[in-house]
């Protein structure tokens, strides 16, 4: 698709309004003077989405590879000045080979600009990004500033530089889709939030995610009529966890048919598939869900899903969306590779992004909840709101096996077997820590749209706030 045919199927119907369409370069160099395009390779303007006013800008890769000269850094940053003032998500829809090597510093100085509007930008408005095509150096950096990354499948790359220079420079042979194809930033890198088979699911994608978001940090997500029943039971959620704790489960049958109209729109599927994030819609209002996937490596917490919780999290404090963690973790991965990694510092970012948040956050514990990944998993004396359980849940520092094979590893098998039978009977189950209050009820499992909603309808005016800082310091 040409940047106007992305930029139509992305907004309502004749909505857009283009600015700085007569803008031209002004760089001398290499015979440019001579080469001057109206518009200079990036488009930019607003226009709406569902009838809400966005900010947008798209590189057009047939004018000099979408390169970014000083004139067209010029529009971006008008145009995220404009969003910022009148409290609209920006778009960026990214086909670029980066800063327009005629242009040197002027082009670098360009994306310094740009760079400062996303950092400031963060957390006031949504900021989007789509990649298109092959991006470069500073078409990377700029969307990594931004809150979610779309690409589609073969057709879009992103890297610090090209397969040309990665070869000069290390003798390294790869090609773009190697290097930076769409299957590498979302199951790798995880710089990918979504995959996307074409452009048109990508604007399509792009459209439904902001169906979900507030238009800035003042306002409330769209509230969507309540069409789906609050108090719908869901018995196909009765037999969904397995009776023995070592068998894994789809934790998204618990979390699909719970939204509303069973909708849950999942980001980042492929990375760090042993956490689940994405939004959903409760009682017709946005809710963020965080959710232990026991499918992928039984749901431990490793340095990729701790990273990626804790983006997540932090978004939907950023932007008023209510929190609802669905747990069931045996606890952080334990591992050589994990500790030299720094799932240490790694893991100490969902605590910090759970306890900082102060919107609504409830949490469900549908079976393990052991040891740090209990606390972690927005535990209640970490700030959650509302904690539930199912009869199913285990609160414990450690599962049976291990406790029994450190407190008791001199007895025989024969009194090993009854000792795990005795600490099962203690700690299997969700009562010690409801009896301490730790949890707040115990719920079937066909009760839980119920009981959610009930919670968050309860949480509605929460209100509190941190001890007033610059800002904290989350470990990175
Ligand atoms: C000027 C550029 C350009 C650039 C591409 N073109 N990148 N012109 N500045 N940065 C031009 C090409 O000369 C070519 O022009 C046309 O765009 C298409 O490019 P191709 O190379 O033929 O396309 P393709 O094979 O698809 O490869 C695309 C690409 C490659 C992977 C993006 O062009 C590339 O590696 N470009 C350089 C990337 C880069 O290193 N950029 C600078 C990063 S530094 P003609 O006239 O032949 O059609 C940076 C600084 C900020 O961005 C960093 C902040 C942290």
């Amino acid at each position: 698709m040409t940047v106007y045919e992305r930029i139509e199927l992305l907004l309502d119907k004749g909505s857009f309004v283009e600015t700085d369409r007569y803008v031209k370069h002004l760089c001398t160099e290499f015979g440019m003077e001579r080469k001057r395009i109206a518009g200079d390779g990036v488009v930019c303007g607003y226009g709406k989405i569902d009838g809400r006013t966005v900010f947008l800008y798209g590189f057009d890769f047939s004018v000099f590879g979408g390169s970014l000269s000083a004139a067209n850094a010029k529009k971006i940053a008008k145009v995220q000045d404009m969003a910022l003032k009148c409290g609209a998500p920006v778009i960026g829809l990214y086909d670029s080979g980066g800063a327009r090597i005629q242009e040197g510093v002027e082009s670098l100085t360009g994306f310094a600009e740009i760079f400062r509007r996303n950092v400031m930008s963060s957390g006031v408005i949504p900021q989007i990004s789509a990649i298109m095509g092959p991006c470069a150096g500073g078409s990377c950096y700029s969307p990594a500033l931004t809150d979610f990354i779309f690409m589609v499948k073969g057709e879009s790359q992103m890297f610090v530089t090209g397969p040309n220079v990665v070869k000069q420079e290390t003798a390294e042979e790869c090609d773009k889709e190697t290097l930076g194809g769409a299957d590498v930033h979302a199951s790798l890198s995880g710089t990918c939030s979504l995959v996307c088979e074409n452009d048109a699911e990508c604007l399509m994608s792009i459209r439904e995610l902001i169906g979900f978001l507030p238009s800035n940090n003042m306002e409330d997500a769209p509230v969507h009529k309540a069409t789906d029943e609050l108090t719908r039971d869901c018995h196909e959620l009765d037999n969904v966890v397995p009776d023995s704790p070592s068998i894994p489960y789809d934790i998204r049958d618990i979390i699909q048919p719970i939204c509303d109209h069973q909708y849950f729109f999942e980001l980042m599927p492929d990375f760090a598939s042993n956490i689940v994030i994405g939004f959903g819609r409760m009682a017709g209002r946005t809710v963020g869900f965080v959710a232990n996937q026991p499918n992928c490596l039984a749901g431990a917490i490793d340095i990729n899903a701790s990273d990626k919780a804790a983006r997540f999290i932090s978004f939907c404090d950023c932007f008023n969306i209510p929190l609802v963690v669905i747990e069931d973790v045996p606890g952080f991965l334990p591992g050589v590779g994990q500790e030299h990694g720094g799932i240490i510092r790694h893991g100490a970012k969902i605590v910090y992004a759970f306890t900082e948040a102060t919107v609504p956050k409830i949490t469900l514990i549908t079976r393990k909840a052991y040891g740090g990944a209990y606390i972690v998993m927005n535990s209640k004396q970490t700030g959650a709101d509302i904690n539930l359980a199912y009869p199913s849940a285990e609160i414990a520092v450690m599962g049976g096996r291990g406790a029994v094979s450190i407190l008791y590893r001199e007895e025989s098998p024969k009194r090993q077997a009854e000792l795990l039978k005795e600490y099962e009977e203690k700690f299997a189950n969700p009562y010690c820590a409801a009896e301490r209050g730790y949890v707040d009820d115990i719920i079937q499992p066909y009760e839980t749209r119920t009981a959610i909603i009930r919670a968050l309808d309860c949480c509605r005016n929460k209100s509190i706030s941190n001890p007033p800082k610059k800002h904290g310091n989350m470990p990175v």
